[in-house]
């Protein structure tokens, strides 16, 4: 079934850093510790890293291994597990996976759009382009205009030139330059006086929190930060080679993710509070936080602001990462559709970048203009309906339609000896059974 044409990750470790590159964005940076501080600190955490553990994690697996097998867009990788007579369900499921990716790109380019923005402004700050500088971080049409365009575009370069080699390349020189800036801030926030409650707002669960809207929301983040149900691992596994360990590659991707959004914790929640003791809004009265930007906008700005001229540098490094991190998240998003696109309409992968890219463009100008009405809609609709509806449908797929042998038989190509370990008796089981009914429950108890 695989084309002789079709790209691979050259290595095992680009693989690794691609789909951690996929995984890690502004979920991790932004929307972890934004829902930790919205839903009582360390009970999130506590929850969200259970729901890694007993629901993510199994269905990265799967949906890693539809890819492998089905070598092919999701369309075809979805048909090649179906029975005969239930092919077009395939197509259909692929097709809803596709769109549900596409809309995630319209509302992840706008956000990472006023993150190009905060990049920007310190260096015309510099260049005494104070207005432009002023401008460029205040919510207006016109800027969000801008700035998203200048996002969509650079994923739409990335994701024309191939994915193997774009990706690999994005992500290797990422993630340590990403994780060495946060150690180096979060030693300098402990120097600052109030961040031992942030910490241990953090660190500390209160078990009280802990009720079903928060377990909704803890698996909501952690289908978003692990890319799931969109398809996006499911195309990702299929440019994986044969030779590659399933579940071993899926566990190092998913600690990957987790860690990096611990550490965004470990800074932020701690910001937040020495911020709190500069004066900046932090939650309003009815105690919730005073807006979705808050962290990222006001409080990592402010926290930047108490370094003096150090505080410009690092500002414009911690950007430029994030930026860095949305885009190898954003290509990964851009890649389902195109791949659809190139292999089952026969299009040249430059022609369909560029035509759908500029389609969810236009979905994002829509989102734009209708902010108010729209945003929140589709991020929901998109993030705690399509990502979780789906996954639990992979998961139906591979735990009773899919022929239990050839499941086994492609998790075992490149991992001859898994046969005899732990995950192999229980995965197959816990993904028919106990995954569904998990998933049901955080739904139905909400
Ligand atoms: N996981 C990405 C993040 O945390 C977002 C994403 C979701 C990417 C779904 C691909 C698919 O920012």
């Amino acid at each position: 079934m695989a084309s002789a044409s079709r790209a691979q990750f050259s290595s095992r470790m680009g693989f690794i850093l691609a789909a951690a590159g996929s995984a890690v964005g502004l979920g991790n940076i932004w929307g972890f510790p934004t829902q930790a501080a919205s839903n009582g600190g360390g009970a999130f955490l506590l929850v969200y890293i259970l729901m890694v553990v007993v629901l993510a994690y199994p269905l990265l697996v799967a949906e890693l291994t539809i890819g492998r097998y089905g070598q092919a867009n999701p369309i075809r990788s979805l048909q090649a597990i179906l029975p005969d007579a239930a092919k077009n369900i395939g197509s259909v499921l692929a097709m809803v996976g596709l769109i549900a990716a596409s809309c995630i790109l319209s509302f992840y380019a706008i956000l990472a759009g006023w993150l190009v923005g905060f990049f920007v402004s310190p260096l015309l700050v510099m260049l005494g382009m104070d207005n432009v500088a002023v401008w460029l971080e205040t919510f207006s049409v016109g800027r969000n205009l801008l700035l998203m365009a200048a996002f969509m575009l650079a994923t739409i370069y990335v994701v024309k030139n191939g994915v193997a080699e774009g990706i690999e390349r994005w992500s290797s020189r990422l993630m340590p330059v990403l994780v060495l800036l946060f150690v180096i801030l979060i030693g300098y926030i402990f120097t600052q006086e109030g961040a031992s409650d942030g910490l241990h707002l953090f660190l500390v669960p209160d078990f009280s929190q802990i009720d079903a809207s928060l377990i909704h929301s803890a698996m909501g983040q952690a289908f978003f930060s692990l890319s799931l149900g969109v398809c996006t691992m499911m195309v990702y596994g299929s440019y994986l080679k044969k030779e590659a360990n399933l579940p071993k590659t899926a566990a190092q991707v998913a600690m990957i993710d987790t860690g990096i959004a611990i550490v965004a914790g470990l800074l932020v929640l701690p910001a937040m509070f020495v911020a709190q003791k500069n004066g900046v809004e932090i939650y309003n009265e009815s105690g919730q936080l005073a807006s979705s930007g808050t962290l990222v906008f006001d409080v990592l700005p402010a926290t930047f602001e108490t370094m003096g001229n150090a505080g410009y540098v690092v500002s414009v490094i911690f950007f430029a990462l994030m930026v860095i991190a949305a885009l190898t998240s954003s290509i990964s998003l851009l890649e389902v559709p195109v791949a659809a696109a190139v292999e089952e309409l026969g299009q040249t992968r430059k022609v369909a970048s560029w035509i759908i890219g500029l389609a969810i463009s236009v979905l994002s100008v829509l989102i734009i203009f209708n902010f108010g009405s729209l945003f929140d809609l589709i991020v929901v609709a998109a993030t705690e309906y399509a990502q979780p509806i789906l996954g639990l449908v992979f998961a139906l797929l591979v735990g009773w339609v899919w022929h239990r042998d050839k499941v086994l038989a492609e998790l075992r190509e490149g991992n001859p000896h898994i046969a005899q370990g732990l995950f192999w008796r229980v995965w197959p089981a816990y993904v028919r059974i106990v995954c569904p009914l998990l998933m049901l429950y955080v739904f139905f108890a909400k």
